[in-house]
């Protein structure tokens, strides 16, 4: 089986077929989705928050995320991986987001890259994707501006639903392959679906996005903690492991690990 590529992405638009995708960071995560059929799986750099122990995406670094990626492309076969490009590794401009993104494909194998920002990496987008590498937008909440935004819905009111729209379809002609809308109000985001060609991938983004995207240890209730509205945990991840662990003490502890039938003669 080949792998899953952008085009077969913008084939699922033109046949109306929507998609999921999940973050994953490691090889093994990577290889359970990649079994469960997930097309699409982004190394995100929300790793910093979930895989790391970062309070924000922030600090995450290109190495961090090559190793990252690299890992996640080894434990899949089938599926596409987007490696996210980390804050300060392209905003300086399109020659160094384009010496970032080579690093992603040629060191860890992705297939595509992310970036935050429409108009703002508009010269970033169209250099990487005339040198042969997808780019992925993303749009609405952008994690890595935490410190000038902070994490707050985007696009309400008119101005910035206009915004928005312009931002997407600046991606969409730069030659991004589909644009990630965060923590934008359905209605607009719904309204930014029927407008482009490319596929949109909702989170906090309402039904009618093309695609959906989730943090992997926010779906499978690992990551602990209040969760915002949009998250639908599938599992309790976090619950299942605590259990297990503090049975392994208690067994430990107590004498009834290991047993018998544990131990080598
Ligand atoms: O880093 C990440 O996980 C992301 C998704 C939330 C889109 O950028
Ligand atoms: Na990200």
């Amino acid at each position: 089986t080949r792998r899953i590529t952008v085009r077969d992405i913008t084939a699922a638009k033109e046949r109306g077929e929507k998609w999921p995708m999940l973050t994953a960071y490691d090889a093994m995560t990577a290889s359970v989705f990649d079994e469960a059929g997930i097309p699409v799986m982004l190394v995100g750099d929300s790793a910093g928050n979930c895989h790391l122990g970062y309070e924000t995406t922030v600090p995450v670094t290109l190495d961090e995320m090559t190793m990252l990626s690299a890992a996640v492309v080894r434990g899949t076969s089938r599926a596409l991986i987007v490696g996210d490009l980390p804050f300060g590794s392209y905003q300086e401009g399109p020659v160094q987001a384009l010496r970032s993104a080579t690093r992603l494909v040629k060191e860890a194998g992705v297939g595509a890259v992310k970036l935050e920002g429409g108009e703002r990496s508009l010269a970033q987008t169209e250099l990487l994707v005339q040198s042969g590498i997808p780019v992925m937008s993303h749009l609405g909440l952008t994690p890595q501006s935490v410190n000038t935004m902070g994490y707050r819905v985007q696009g309400r009111g008119e101005e910035a639903a206009h915004r928005l729209l312009h931002d997407a379809k600046a991606a969409q002609d730069a030659g991004a392959f589909a644009v990630v809308l965060e923590l934008v109000p359905a209605e607009l985001a719904a309204e930014v679906t029927r407008s482009l060609h490319i596929p949109t991938v909702g989170i906090g983004a309402g039904a009618e996005c093309d695609a959906q995207v989730l943090v992997w240890t926010d779906m499978l209730g690992l990551t602990g903690g209040k969760m915002p509205r949009f998250v639908k945990q599938y599992a309790d991840l976090r619950g299942v492991m605590t259990d297990a662990a503090k049975a392994f003490a208690d067994d430990v502890v107590g004498g009834a690990f290991p047993a018998a039938e544990h131990a080598v003669h």
